[in-house]
């Protein structure tokens, strides 16, 4: 009998830390359990259209460090809903069972899936299908369901935290409201943990709607007390009380087709207006995605990894690895499909903002 082999891939969009987990997969399967690697490139798109390479010990060296991936990632390619041709020729087929041929053919005894709950989906689909799924939840959103962290969470709230000192100094010297945009989709987490390690003095998330006159009557506030600048950090998913969200582009092609985007220009023009002090925004956009993981996530991804392999190698299928209380765990995928980790209104995060004077932007108790 041949050596045992496994694949992995990483799937959506990339963060600080994925190459930490490709390499501590590859070490762990070929260095402690004498199995083979093959990378799928870009995602689900390697599967569906048999792009894979074998990993090697000196494939992953120096890597660590590295933020992005080495294999390439897809937020589009879904094998279950693969889209053909543009315009008029465009249509929707389902590859999964040519994926599955291929997973056979390979010979795998198992997949790792390194991605968010859309890359979640179509593993715990492929998992229905046969497959051995096992699961490694990444995102700087923290929006994973049954995890405390996910990697690649830490270095973006590392990247929002320092670009809010920064914007602070210059805040601080013209006398000026800065906005800072940050990614996060419908979970403020991003926000609200950058906001307090920055010191926000507004923070705007997208499970509290904000009224704008509160937002207003905040920066006002501080003016009175001899505060000539304010910092409001603006969740990318955040909307007024009673209104909407806002997209910046709609990719029609992806699973998850809306970008949101933009709305701390509306509402920094709505606060110049209002209060006569001049606003400035800075989008973080896909810096918060870039540059190297910090150690936390180092150590994270790495501990995933070694875990994902347990996992293989003791046949713990359709699940996805957990940090839970500062231990490791699988947890099944279905628990983690289709649903979204957003900030509860109670969190300690949310008192420890208040107790600190921060303001949300609206009346709560
Ligand atoms: O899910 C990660 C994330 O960076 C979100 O915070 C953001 O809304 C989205 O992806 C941006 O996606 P894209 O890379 O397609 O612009």
């Amino acid at each position: 009998m041949g050596k045992k082999r496994v694949g992995i891939l990483t799937g959506g969009g990339d963060c600080p830390g994925l190459n930490a987990v490709i390499r501590g997969v590859t070490k762990t399967a070929i260095g402690k359990y004498g199995m083979e690697v093959i990378g799928f490139y870009d995602g689900f798109e390697g599967l569906i259209e048999g792009r894979f390479t074998i990993l090697r010990q000196e494939s992953v060296s120096g890597i660590l460090t590295q933020g992005g991936t080495i294999l390439g990632t897809s937020n589009k390619a879904n094998p279950f809903a693969h889209i053909i041709g543009e315009g008029e020729n465009r249509h929707v087929v389902d590859k999964s069972d040519q994926c599955m041929e291929l997973y056979q053919d390979l010979g795998l005894d198992a997949l790792i899936c390194v991605g968010g709950d859309g890359t979640m989906s179509i593993g715990g689909q492929l998992s229905e299908k046969g497959a051995s799924i096992v699961g490694v939840p990444k995102t700087i959103d923290k929006d994973l369901m049954e995890t405390d962290i996910t990697f690649g969470f830490d270095s973006a709230r590392y990247t929002a935290t320092e670009a809010i000192d920064k914007l602070h100094t210059t805040a601080q010297s013209h006398h000026r409201v800065l906005f800072v945009e940050v990614m996060g989709r419908n979970a403020g987490w991003l926000a609200l943990e950058s906001g307090i390690a920055g010191g926000g003095d507004v923070i705007l998330l997208p499970e509290i709607p904000y009224e704008i006159e509160e937002v207003v009557s905040e920066v006002r506030r501080r003016s009175r007390f001899g505060k000539r600048f304010s910092i409001v950090v603006v969740s990318e998913g955040c909307r007024p009380k009673g209104g909407e969200q806002v997209y910046q582009k709609i990719v029609e092609d992806s699973p998850d087709p809306i970008r949101l985007g933009g709305i701390s220009h509306i509402i920094a023009n709505q606060i110049e207006q209002e209060t006569g002090i001049e606003c400035r925004v800075a989008v973080l956009g896909h810096l918060q995605r870039g540059g190297t993981p910090t150690p936390f996530d180092r150590l994270l991804a790495t501990q995933f990894s070694v875990k994902a392999m347990e996992m293989v190698v003791e046949g713990v299928f359709n699940h996805m690895v957990a940090i839970q209380g500062n231990k490791l765990v699988p947890v099944p995928i279905e628990k983690v499909m289709n649903k979204q980790r957003t900030v509860p209104l109670d969190s300690h995060y949310i008192k420890a903002a208040r107790a600190v004077g921060a303001s949300f932007g609206a009346k709560i108790d």
